[in-house]
């Protein structure tokens, strides 16, 4: 379990007030000079030693990522570009942050920019979050009073920041989505390569991080690499915020140790699961992006980024949806296939155009009106779209029915012979229809 002297977020839960006052009591912008004046190539450095994947889904080394950004300008600004439009479902962490704790992000996003030669942050905020919204332009605000920001700060590094809301599309969390929406046009992703570190925001050097990535930056800087390294497993290091929801007894959002097991976090601080863990029937660890792992395979396996990938699922975002043995696991994938036709941005036949398929033909599977052929066809589609689409939407959408076939094909298959012995029974409508 996460010491509590570990801990970054100490105010996740809005315990004490967001305020520039309390979060200085609290640790935030002290010694920030300090840490600026030792030069952006240490700071890269010390990232890239504490071992810092990114937390908005991909996992990407956020030191490596800021040591692609241009050293010497060709001309053209650099810029940070800050993703919190948190749309993953079963994703609510960056959310506690900003509601909670803004400044940390505030001072993240100088120290990062900084490191990145840029003199200008875009946050992106999901359009939704209006109270997070309102906490974070004050803690801008402030900033910007303390003169801890802005053209002419005591840190002596000309910065601005600009928050820019979403209107509610989950692939303007994409980050080519969100740097076209930024520019103000329709949320849809661009080819890659070039990639934003080359061509980003307004077609100059841009770094997309999530905001909790930017948000531990200070705390790792201040504490050093050596303390973040040391939490966690090598490759997976630091602290994490999950967002445990679904069947437990106490949903939740907590920061802990990367790689705590599943049972861990359950039993510590969600209240385990409903009906004890031998009723636990699967688990979405990452967001409704990754596949399911059944239960035998989950109780006692580390949460983070290699174990997860090695079970054939992932870390994502840290969102643990826990699913009980109650659980219509064929109707509840249904239900995110849903989700996925209905954001699918359009651009890419196979996404665009499959998904809509993939989610007519699981609707009638959890209805059990299939043949059975029909689940390797199934299956077979999703290889189609899986790695032939403009952006990482197409993957993330058909990992959900990977998972559902590699550990519950049986289940679909019960559900066909019950209705060819019954066809008549009457199919039970979803929630989206
Ligand atoms: C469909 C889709 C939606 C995404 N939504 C988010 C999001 O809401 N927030 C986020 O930080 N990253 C999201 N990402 C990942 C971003 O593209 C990008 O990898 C991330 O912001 C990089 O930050 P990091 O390196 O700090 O993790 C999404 C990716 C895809 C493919
Ligand atoms: S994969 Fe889907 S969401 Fe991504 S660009 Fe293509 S159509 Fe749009």
């Amino acid at each position: 379990m996460l010491n509590d002297r570990d801990r970054i977020f100490t105010n996740l839960y809005g315990f004490h007030s967001p305020g520039l006052e309390a979060a200085r009591r609290r640790g935030a912008w002290d010694g920030t000079k300090v840490l600026i004046d030792k030069g952006a190539d240490w700071i890269v450095n010390e990232i890239k030693a504490s071992g810092l994947r990114g937390r908005g889904g991909a996992g990407f080394p956020t030191g490596l990522k800021w040591s692609f950004m241009p050293k010497k300008s060709d001309g053209r600004p650099s810029y940070l570009v800050v993703n919190a439009d948190e749309s993953e479902p079963g994703t609510c962490k960056d959310r506690e942050i900003m509601r909670n704790d803004p400044h940390i992000l505030v001072e993240g996003c100088l120290i990062a920019s900084f490191a990145m030669h840029a003199h200008v942050c875009y946050i992106y905020i999901r359009g939704e979050y209006s109270l997070e919204c309102e906490r974070l332009e004050t803690a801008i605000a402030e900033a910007y009073e303390a003169k801890l920001i802005g053209k002419d700060n005591v840190h002596g590094w000309p910065f601005d920041i600009y928050v820019h809301r979403g209107a509610g599309a989950y692939i303007c969390g994409e980050e080519t989505g969100l740097l076209e929406s930024l520019e103000g046009k329709k949320g849809m992703p661009r080819l890659k390569p070039p990639f934003p570190a080359n061509v980003g925001l307004y077609g100059c050097p841009t770094t997309v991080n999530n905001v909790e990535s930017i948000a531990v930056a200070p705390a790792i800087l201040r504490r050093g690499a050596a303390w973040f390294a040391a939490i966690g497993k090598p490759n997976n290091t630091g602290t994490k915020v999950f967002c445990v929801s679904g069947h437990v007894d106490r949903p939740c959002n907590v920061e802990e140790a990367m790689s705590i097991t599943f049972r861990e976090l359950i039993e510590r601080h969600a209240g385990g699961v409903r009906g004890g863990f031998d009723n636990l029937l699967a688990v979405i660890p990452g967001g409704s992006s990754v596949p399911m792992v059944p239960a035998e395979q989950i109780l006692d396996a580390a949460l983070d980024f290699d174990t997860l990938k090695n079970l054939k699922s992932g870390l994502g975002t840290a969102a643990v949806i826990v699913m009980d043995k109650s659980t219509d696991i064929v109707r509840a994938v249904a239900r995110l296939s849903y989700f996925y036709k209905h954001e699918s941005c359009g651009q890419c036949t196979p996404c665009r155009e499959g998904m809509g398929w993939i989610w007519r033909v699981i609707t009638r599977m959890a209805e059990g009106r299939a043949r059975k052929r029909e689940i390797d066809m199934l299956l077979e589609v999703t290889t189609q779209i899986e790695g032939h689409t403009i952006c990482g939407f197409g993957d993330g959408a058909v990992w959900p029915i990977q998972g559902l076939i590699r550990h519950f094909r049986h289940e679909i298959e019960r559900r066909i012979d019950q209705y060819a012995a019954n066809p008549h029974s009457e199919p039970v409508p979803m929630a989206a229809e």
